[in-house]
């Protein structure tokens, strides 16, 4: 067995559960769902194939209700009979000892009437997503902000019901729980929006809502984690300072990890060029024990996990794990030659890879076509909040 830190087995603090190892499949859309959110053979042979080696695994995305919809082809966990196919997936996913997550979430503005067929996106206030093409959304009520968080209660009782052994509250990426925290986004002045404080409420009653189901449903250690992204690029926008305000809401509840959602692992500030310090060494020294931290972004090499395993609790391995499913395997085989970092064409259809998954997969990789997953991520505007 190699000597690798990343491993060794990790257990969380509040939750007797344990992974094997340190390494994490990051949530990675397939869009290989039915047009209604319900799983395929393809998606659960998609899974199935990079289940296993990992000691954790989230799953792409679910909507928890149909306004939340932000892709063609997403999972859906909005309601009960997405249920039997959502347990198939689990099970594929927790093969060989892998714990399986549900990531849950809403776009809001991110989505289109197109993907919402005829409906308006929805968000906290109605101010368009500052990218082209993007449609203005109609701000939610009082009452369909109350049912939102409701729906995230229900989707993390049938993740429950379906046998993942936790779920990942989508915070990042610009999506609806981030648009309620973005003085960007939200413009209210009603007691959803305002100062932060304010800004806070609805991300943190969704946890509180996650919080209650699970400690009223759950008849084992189920995980609540939640994903942030760290900055924005807009102006206004989140700041490194409004999430380190964040995290230490969070420490008083119950959630069992924080996953930062970045591209590039070591990144510094976007925001502010003139600190120079890495923002997940000073997002891990703020979170400061109080719940494990998962990097990720860039992470391709055994060396590059290595690095990143020895300053972070957990790292996650995206564009890589598509690459390669048998990442793990590999290295605990001492074959860590036979890793594959490119794939030719010839290689999709072994690796489940459809057609409308590699354009998904290029459209925000900036990938070229005929290239697929070869070329290296470049921090730029563009995939800073890749969903
Ligand atoms: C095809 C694809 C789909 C993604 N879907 C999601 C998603 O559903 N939810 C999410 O939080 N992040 C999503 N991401 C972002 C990844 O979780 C990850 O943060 C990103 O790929 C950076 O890691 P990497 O450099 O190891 O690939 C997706 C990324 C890719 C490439």
């Amino acid at each position: 067995m190699s000597g690798y830190h990343f491993l060794k087995p990790f257990t969380f603090k509040h939750q007797t559960i344990t992974l094997k190892n340190r390494i994490v499949i990051p949530p990675m859309t397939t869009r290989l769902s039915f047009e209604d959110g319900t799983v395929t053979r393809d998606e659960i042979r998609y899974y199935q194939q990079r289940a296993g080696g990992v000691g954790m695994f989230i799953t792409g995305t679910a909507n928890v209700n149909a306004l939340g919809k932000g892709f063609e082809g997403e999972l859906s966990v909005a309601d009960d009979r997405f249920i039997p196919g959502l347990s198939k997936l689990a099970a594929a996913m927790k093969t060989g000892g892998t714990k399986a997550i549900l990531q849950i979430f809403s776009a809001g503005r991110m989505s289109n009437s197109k993907i919402l067929r005829g409906e308006q996106p929805v968000s906290a206030s109605a101010v368009a997503a500052p990218r082209a093409g993007y449609e203005t959304p109609r701000a939610l009520t009082s009452a369909e902000i109350e049912a939102t968080i409701h729906d995230f209660g229900q989707a993390v009782r049938r993740a429950i019901l379906a046998g993942f052994d936790g779920i990942e509250l989508h915070g990042a990426n610009t999506y609806l729980i981030q648009q309620f925290y973005s003085p960007n986004s939200n413009r209210r002045t009603d007691e959803w929006g305002g100062d932060r404080d304010k800004r806070m409420r609805f991300p943190l009653a969704v946890v509180h809502e996650a919080e209650k189901v699970i400690a009223t449903i759950a008849d084992r250690p189920f995980l609540l984690g939640y994903r942030i992204s760290p900055e924005e690029l807009e102006q206004p926008g989140i700041t490194l300072d409004d999430t380190l305000a964040l995290i230490d809401t969070l420490k008083q509840t119950k959630i069992d990890y924080l996953h930062v959602s970045q591209s590039d692992v070591w990144r510094t500030s976007l925001r502010n060029p003139e600190d120079t310090a890495i923002m997940n060494e000073q997002i891990r020294d703020h979170v400061a024990g109080a719940f494990p931290v998962i990097v990720v972004g860039g992470i391709k090499t055994p060396a590059d996990a290595e690095k990143a395993a020895e300053s972070f609790d957990l790292v996650a391995i995206g564009h890589e794990m598509i690459r390669e499913p048998h990442w793990v395997q590999k290295v605990l085989d001492h074959d860590e030659k036979a890793i594959r970092y490119q794939i030719a064409p010839a290689d999709l259809e072994e690796l489940g890879i459809a057609p409308t998954f590699l354009d998904f997969i290029e459209s925000i990789s900036g990938g070229a076509k005929g290239v697929p997953l070869t070329t290296a991520q470049s921090v730029t505007s563009s995939n800073v909040t890749q969903d």
